[in-house]
């Protein structure tokens, strides 16, 4: 089957999130399944790419007052998957992906919608998929224009559209005249397609007319069509229930685990774990702490600074927390107001609160490694993948039970000798306290705690698993053509 890919961020080309991760990763699982996967992004300017070479030199894109002209260029192959760039520097050759801490680029409609025009036109000369697979509002509109603008456009008529929310939290809203401005039909401001309380809404446009919708864990499948998780859209979610899957995210043990990980003072494994010591040393130096007891329990923190991320009810329990036997180690960056939280915790208990505000790989694969546990009391968390790679590090998540956090960990039992982690359910920072005192018991017990961490590490959310789901939507979409003759009888053959 030919799978292309719609997505804005992919690692190593530019990322702001899990989004990246996952593009950079379930097209590569999907080529070693035998598919033909091909993967479209904008080329911003940190995208790196040496000798790309330009396909299509002038794709013409209509917008109301103007034609802008964007070229493709030639990402090469990478593990077996075709990557092309949509390149067009006066809208994506800027500072960010999406915007400065002051606010979204006020004209990312018109940049998204070029690439999304830019996507389906460049496929009628470099090959039109059986499955074009769209992530976030973003990419919204390739589903859009393929049953409006283009729904008489021959090349396309065997093209299905899969969806992937990887945030319902980001729609994608503009004013209703963006609509004309993008050249869109005016009929999709109607409260059954675009229309959300007067703005015209992008991701809810590909909710409407993708063939099938997933998200990125089962539990938040469920939640996004309450009130509670589902941003306004859960009504229309509902109606779609039929048609909307919920799979959980895989992680790229190439790149995150302690055998291999190039980032860390000392590899280990969950034979030897002598370098994971030698990990908390090094990560208490990163921090300044060098002076600190090698055994005091080492939280670790890595995340976008965003609401969704609920640091609000750390910043609740705060003074508490700081009573603990603990150290926090917290990279993150984004929202002044998460900034300012925990640079102001850091100046307050400097022993307490380590805190770097910045975007760093390296020390994320640190903390990783260096940290005993690992926080995350995400108010919503439609998958999370950090709680995944800490599990692989021996590093024990505390989590919020909500979307991928609660599919993906699984609560300690001293007694049984069962789980991977600690949960707590009310988005309270008094359950988040009562989480960590708990956590810090366990810790007590350093055989059961070992026993906890080797509980983690061997569990395998790689992205085959992941993958082979996707395929089955795919393959319900678009049913594989039964083997020709030749193929029949080398399948005899083999008999
Ligand atoms: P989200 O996509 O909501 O940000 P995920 O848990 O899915 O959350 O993925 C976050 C990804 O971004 C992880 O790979 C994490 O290591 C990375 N990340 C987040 N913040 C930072 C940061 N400040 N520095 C380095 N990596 C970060
Ligand atoms: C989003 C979500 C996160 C998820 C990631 C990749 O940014 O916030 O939970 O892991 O997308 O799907």
């Amino acid at each position: 089957m030919k799978i292309a890919f719609a997505a804005s961020e992919c690692v190593p080309f530019a990322k702001t999130g899990g989004l990246a991760d996952v593009v950079g990763a379930l097209p590569q699982a999907l080529a070693q399944l035998g598919h033909s996967v091909s993967v479209y992004l904008p080329k911003y300017k940190q995208t790196t790419l040496p000798d790309a070479r330009v396909l299509l030199p002038s794709v013409t894109i209509p917008f109301d007052d103007q034609y802008r002209f964007c070229s493709v260029l030639d990402g090469g192959k990478r593990s077996g998957v075709q990557f092309y760039f949509i390149d067009y520097p006066p809208f994506f050759d800027r500072e960010a992906l999406y915007g400065t801490p002051a606010g979204d680029y006020p004209d990312n409609a018109e940049r998204f919608a070029l690439y999304c025009r830019a996507v389906l036109e460049a496929s009628k000369v470099l090959g039109v998929p059986d499955i074009f697979h769209c992530h976030d509002w973003q990419s919204a509109l390739v589903p859009i224009l393929l049953r409006t603008s283009y729904a008489d456009d021959p090349v396309f008529h065997g093209t299905h559209t899969v969806f992937t929310i990887h945030n319902i939290g980001y729609q994608g809203l503009f004013p209703p005249d963006t609509l004309p401005l993008l050249m869109l039909p005016w009929d999709l401001f109607a409260i059954d397609k675009m229309e959300f309380w007067g703005k015209a809404n992008f991701l809810k446009g590909a909710l409407v007319f993708s063939n099938h919708i997933t998200t990125v864990s089962r539990k938040y499948a469920q939640e996004i069509q309450t009130s509670e998780y589902g941003f306004g859209l859960e009504g229309v979610l509902r109606a779609r229930a039929g048609s909307l899957t919920g799979i959980v995210n895989g992680v790229d043990y190439s790149e995150w685990s302690p055998e291999k990980d190039k980032h860390i003072v000392r590899q280990y494994s969950a034979e030897n774990l002598a370098g994971k010591r030698e990990s908390k040393y090094d990560l208490l130096r990163q921090f300044g702490l060098e002076n600190a007891p090698i055994d005091t329990p080492v939280v670790g923190i890595v995340s976008r600074f965003a609401a969704q991320k609920g640091f609000d009810l750390i910043a609740d329990v705060a003074h508490e927390l700081a009573r603990l036997p603990v150290i926090f180690t917290v990279l993150g960056s984004g929202d002044k107001e998460y900034q300012e939280l925990f640079l102001k915790l850091s100046k307050q208990y400097p022993a307490k609160f380590a805190v770097k505000v910045a975007y760093d790989n390296m020390l994320a694969h640190k903390i990783e490694a260096g940290a005993d546990m690992f926080l995350m009391p995400s108010r919503y968390e439609p998958s999370g993948l950090n709680q995944m790679y800490s599990l692989r590090y021996g590093t024990v998540p505390i989590v919020r039970a909500t979307g991928g956090l609660d599919d993906t960990i699984e609560p300690w039992n001293p007694t049984t000798g069962k789980g991977t982690g600690f949960k707590f359910s009310a988005y309270a920072g008094m359950a988040l306290l009562t989480c960590m005192h708990e956590a810090l018991r366990s810790f007590k017990d350093q055989p059961g705690w070992q026993k906890l961490m080797l509980n983690g590490m061997k569990k395998d959310f790689s992205w085959t698993a992941s993958a082979r789901e996707y395929v089955k939507i795919y393959e319900r979409l678009v049913p594989p053509k039964p083997a020709g003759p030749a193929e029949k009888v080398l399948e005899f053959s083999r008999a």
